[in-house]
């Protein structure tokens, strides 16, 4: 098991990753503080598949526990739902120790993230992520949110957690689809900030897609502590550091956005970071050969070597709806090699649209 630290003053928190180690986190709680009466926001199927030992683990540590289930979809990442939630917990909680434990994907963790910091300007809320996705990623650095009709993501705030407990014997359940969707997640991280990982994935590629837990507890211990020291040195994104772990997003949510979510958020990331990539090459700053060193490994886990049924005009057209779009300035982060990135502003369009053209089937 391993310990990571998010250092942010009085914020400051534990990422604890293992495998099995979910039976330790009544200890964990009580190191961090948080009250007696946890409310668990989760969705039926988590629940079914990992739900008593998530309940048995906080009975273990002396807390109650009360279950709000909300359905598995992004649709349930709303302001209505959230809001219902926040009602449904001071009906129960008035007179408790209240903090909020979000078990789940994602989807949960944002929604539970800000329910818990809404409710009473703010409770006590612990992630344990069950998706890969959500424990190399999403339930690290705090963003908390919901979905509005015209757009992902665009209510919420920075909230951070006071615990992070990631079991990877919780992915022992996910589907392949699901593992490639946050090893997306996964070969980013080797590609912004560290080679030794990106050799591991491209040596291990296979026992990673088969869900070993080894070589999981491995990448995720990694990909946590990189976005741990990224999140320290950054935490509200104003010291442009932590736009780097937007590379591949910026092409990556207009393609998922133009393909009205058909192409899930890590397939659509492998085929940013391609476009990225070739923006790169393109613009002389990364060589032709590191460019298919991450083509390869990206086939390799499976991802799609084109962008398929979506016109580029839509894929543009959405990119334009892009939060991290300054004003009319475009902003990408590019690569200079594996290992190391770059953040670009105005790109000149016409290579932005060459770069999406040649992938397109
Ligand atoms: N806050 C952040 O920094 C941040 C970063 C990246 C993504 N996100 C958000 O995360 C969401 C996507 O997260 P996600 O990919 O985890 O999707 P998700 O939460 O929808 O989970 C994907 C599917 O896996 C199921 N699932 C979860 N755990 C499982 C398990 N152990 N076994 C079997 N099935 C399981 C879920 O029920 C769901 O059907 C998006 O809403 C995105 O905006 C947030
Ligand atoms: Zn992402």
């Amino acid at each position: 098991m391993k310990e990571i630290r998010v250092r942010l003053g009085a914020r400051s928190y534990s990422i604890v990753v293992g495998s099995g180690n979910l039976r330790t986190l009544a200890s964990w709680l009580r190191r961090s503080g948080v009250g007696g009466d946890a409310v668990v926001v989760t969705n039926p199927l988590i629940r079914r598949l990992h739900g008593q030992k998530l309940f048995r683990a906080l009975k273990q540590g002396g807390c109650s526990v009360k279950v709000f289930e909300v359905a598995d979809s992004e649709r349930s990442k709303s302001v209505k739902v959230a809001f219902s939630l926040v009602e449904k917990i001071a009906r129960y909680g008035a007179d408790k120790k209240v903090f909020v434990v979000a078990f789940g994907g994602g989807v949960i963790g944002d929604l539970a993230g800000f329910v818990a910091s809404s409710y009473k300007r703010g409770v006590p809320f612990v992630q344990v992520p069950t998706t890969l996705l959500a424990q190399v990623d999403s339930a690290i650095g705090g963003k908390v949110g919901v979905d509005l009709p015209s757009g992902k993501n665009l209510v919420g705030d920075f909230y951070q957690p006071k615990l992070v407990l990631a079991d990877v014997k919780l992915l022992s359940s996910l589907s392949e689809r699901q593992v490639r969707n946050g090893l997306a997640e996964v070969v980013k991280y080797g590609v912004i900030a560290d080679t030794t990982l990106f050799a591991y994935i491209e040596k291990n590629f296979e026992k990673l897609l088969k869900n070993d837990p080894g070589a999981m507890a491995k990448v995720v211990t990694r990909c946590a502590t990189i976005k741990a020291a990224v999140v320290s040195k950054d935490e509200r994104e104003t010291k442009g550091l932590r736009t780097i772990l937007n590379f591949g997003h910026t092409i990556g949510h207009a393609v998922e956005a133009a393909s009205n979510y058909r192409i899930h958020h890590g397939e659509a990331v492998a085929l940013g970071m391609r476009v990225a990539c070739e923006i790169s090459r393109r613009l002389k700053l990364m060589s032709a050969l590191e460019a298919a060193r991450l083509e390869t490994l990206l086939t390799a886990l499976g991802f799609s070597e084109s962008i398929t049924g979506i016109a580029p005009a839509k894929i543009l057209h959405a990119m334009r709806f892009d939060k991290k779009f300054k004003g009319k300035k475009n902003r990408f982060v590019l690569a200079r090699s594996i290992g190391k990135v770059i953040v670009r502003e105005s790109v000149p369009p016409s290579v932005v649209e060459k770069s999406i053209e040649s992938f397109l089937a």
